[in-house]
């Protein structure tokens, strides 16, 4: 070794050592130890699931552990926050849901910019929602649930995530097409939530596929509806809630990848072929094929389509939003 390349090594070396490797040294090296994904809703919901099932086979691909952590609650912006502020390095991304494309309405005031703190990765997966209830609940198909919605109003308590879940989002929606109000009560994610709706302690809740399909199957819960245009292969006996009775009650939930703004390009690329990879996974797509969900087409798993869906979809919801009048603050 020449002495130039031996004092570039040294260098190098005490940079690593110090954590201030160079731009180029680090992307070169990324990743060369444990990333954290931040699911910003409790463990056991849905985006948790869709969360380890993705970390896992990403993790096989980067060769380095992909960590989830959860760091749930006010509706997702908790761990949202702690990606836009943690270090632009690759090594803490977030998973986070049709929320990002809400909470820019629905919160005034955040401590982080929720339009420009973040790098898109690649969108993961599209989820349809369901309708469900306790299974004691005195209505056994959705006009039934309509009325008695009407009849007993904040005498029901909803469950959600907090605002700017798709839980919540779903809520405001359904509460809207019976122009009723019921009790929300919410919860750091669906996971718990399911707990108490399992156990009677709560009514109602619109969840996603990934947490609700084998609950529904196991008849532990009462589903009403899935809220897609069409009838889903995992639960083909569902109706759709247009079928039941309430058309334009519809919401899908999607999912996206997230590392802070100011990652470098070469980083978010290598981050993004690992999630490609995983969204390939036979193993990844066959558990989401029974859960309900499908991961997005190949296409639209790039950083690019990632942004003009979400941003487009900001601009969908803040109208919604608006004329709700249902702001977090
Ligand atoms: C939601 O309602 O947004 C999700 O179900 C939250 C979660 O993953 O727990």
């Amino acid at each position: 070794m020449t002495s130039i390349s031996r004092r570039a090594l040294s260098v190098a070396i005490t940079a690593v050592a110090a954590g201030l490797a160079t731009p180029a040294l680090a992307q070169a090296n990324f990743p060369n130890r444990p990333i954290s994904m931040v699911i910003p809703f409790a463990a056991g919901g849905p985006t948790d699931t869709v969360g380890r099932l993705i970390a896992q086979a990403m993790g096989a691909d980067l060769g380095q552990p992909v960590v989830v952590e959860n760091s749930g609650g006010a509706g997702g912006t908790i761990g949202a926050q702690r990606v836009a502020s943690a270090r632009p390095d690759g090594y803490t991304i977030l998973l986070h849901h049709i929320g990002m494309a809400t909470i820019p309405t629905l919160y005034r005031r955040l401590a982080y910019d929720p339009v420009n703190g973040f790098e898109p990765i690649g969108m993961v997966t599209e989820v349809p929602m369901t309708l469900i209830a306790r299974r004691n609940i005195e209505a056994t198909n959705l006009s039934e649930l309509v009325a008695l919605i009407r009849q007993r109003g904040e005498g029901l308590n909803y469950a959600n995530a907090g605002i700017g879940a798709a839980s919540h989002l779903c809520g405001l929606l359904l509460m809207k097409a019976v122009d009723t109000r019921m009790t929300t009560v919410p919860y750091r994610g669906t996971g718990p939530a399911m707990n108490d709706l399992v156990s009677g302690t709560v009514d109602l809740m619109c969840d996603q596929t990934t947490n609700t399909t084998e609950q529904i199957r196991a008849g532990t819960v009462r589903a009403f509806a899935v809220t897609t245009p069409e009838r889903i292969a995992a639960l083909p006996d569902l109706p759709t809630s247009a079928q039941g009775g309430l058309p334009g009650f519809e919401v899908s939930v999607w999912h996206g990848l997230y590392a802070p703004r100011g990652t470098p390009a070469a980083i978010v690329a290598r981050l993004n072929q690992a999630l490609v990879k995983a969204l390939q996974d036979p193993a990844v797509a066959s558990r989401f094929a029974d859960l309900g969900t499908a991961p997005v087409p190949i296409a639209r798993a790039t950083p690019e389509v990632h942004r003009a869906f979400w941003q487009a979809d900001i601009a969908k919801w803040r109208p919604l939003i608006q004329a709700a009048g249902q702001f977090a603050d």
